[in-house]
């Protein structure tokens, strides 16, 4: 089925579980985040003598719980450099995501207060924007700073749905390469955007799973293969009979790993539309964040259980994909779906339990800095 049949655009099937839960479970994502503070130091240097605005924007930021120790820290190094310019800090997501715990965040009223930088720092103003990134945002020459974390691997349609698998990673023939193409389209409309909303000499900063030279990818980095584990217990529940051959099917992840090469391939190529809008490549790269969760199992000497391993493990991996499982049945009353669903994670789990060896969500990111000539 193609996108136009199937009619499935990423707002439709995905969300990060809402309340806090994304975050409080992704810490994996924040430890990557907390590394990218020099580069976004570099980019934000205190300029004391000038006056202003700072515009910065964080795409696909979820509840903004993962990133806001960096963004405190950034904009209290610009206020220890003498900086005092106003800072407009926007961050996006799909309409569908739960602003309203990332507003409560901000203002100190959920989580460490301490790290509300919106109370904690002057001068810091906070908004929301819930159109997807795949499109202008911001008006033409306004921004400072672009920043986005573990988001841009998500397309903007479903290309088809695999047929053998639930991921791209999986994909194989004409399906891997309609989802290459599509992602390909995606990251050219995402870079022709910030071109356009950057101002001169800003800078846009992108951590984006992806795949890395040595083909790891998260979840897959040498142990364990989560993505084929999720294939095995949706494969199992369709095999007994307990969901049918077309939900097996619609459970397809909207994402794709871009290598290196497939994220600089429009910066580096002097003819392309992105290098002719004038953005150029600053530095890209690949970094591996240990999973936190194995990493604290491993260290415990064995006063970790297994089986707590494992129930700390699967929330991290059901916080970012459990829509797309509850969205493959929703043909069915909400509470039989999530049952269905419930069951699916326990496999899992039990499966983790049983032989913990292996198992890991680590993640592999390629960052990506660009500038606006
Ligand atoms: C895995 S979360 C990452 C959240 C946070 N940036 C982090 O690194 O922890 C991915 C986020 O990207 C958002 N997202 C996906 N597609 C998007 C789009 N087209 N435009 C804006 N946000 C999008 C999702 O809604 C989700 O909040």
């Amino acid at each position: 089925m193609t996108a136009s049949q199937t009619g499935i655009s990423t707002q439709a099937v995905l969300s990060m579980r809402s309340g806090g839960y994304y975050s409080e479970r992704t810490y994996g994502a924040k430890q990557a985040i907390d590394k990218m503070l020099p580069l976004v130091k570099d980019a934000l240097k205190p300029q004391p003598a000038q006056t202003g605005v700072v515009r910065v924007a964080d795409y696909g930021a979820a509840d903004g719980g993962t990133s806001r120790e960096m963004w405190f820290k950034a904009f209290q190094a610009l206020r220890d450099g003498g900086d005092a310019r106003e800072i407009a800090m926007t961050y996006t997501d799909l309409p569908s995501n739960d602003f309203s715990t990332l507003f409560r965040t901000m203002q100190g009223l959920q989580g460490d207060a301490a790290l509300a930088y919106q109370a904690e720092l002057g001068n810091v103003f906070v908004y929301g924007c819930g159109t997807g990134f795949h499109v202008q945002l911001f008006p033409a020459e306004t921004l400072d700073l672009g920043f986005s974390a573990t988001a841009m691997h998500y397309l903007s349609v479903k290309p088809c749905e695999i047929s053998t698998h639930c991921h791209a990673v999986g994909a194989e023939g004409e399906e891997a390469a309609a989802f290459a193409e599509q992602a390909r389209a995606d990251w050219e409309r995402i870079l022709l955007a910030r071109a356009k909303e950057l101002k001169s000499g800003g800078r846009m900063i992108c951590l984006n799973f992806g795949i890395d030279d040595q083909g790891r990818h998260l979840g897959a980095t040498g142990g364990q293969h989560m993505f084929n584990l999720f294939d095995r217990f949706w494969t199992e529940l369709r095999d007994e009979g307990r969901i049918t051959a077309k939900e097996y099917e619609r459970a397809t992840f909207v994402q794709y790993y871009r290598t290196l090469e497939e994220f600089t391939a429009p910066l580096t190529d002097s003819s392309s539309p992105v290098s002719k809008a004038g953005l150029k490549l600053v530095d890209a790269f690949s970094t591996y964040t240990r999973c936190p969760y194995e990493t604290t199992f491993a260290e415990s000497g064995g006063a970790m259980a297994p089986a707590e391993f494992a129930k700390s493990l699967i929330p991290t991996m059901r916080s970012w994909s459990e829509t797309v499982y509850l969205t493959a049945l929703d043909e069915r009353p909400a509470g039989e779906a999530q049952a269905i669903v419930d069951e699916f994670y326990q496999r899992y789990e039990d499966f983790v339990a049983a032989a913990p060896e292996g198992h890991a969500m680590d993640y592999i990111h390629i960052v990506v800095v660009m500038e606006k000539a």
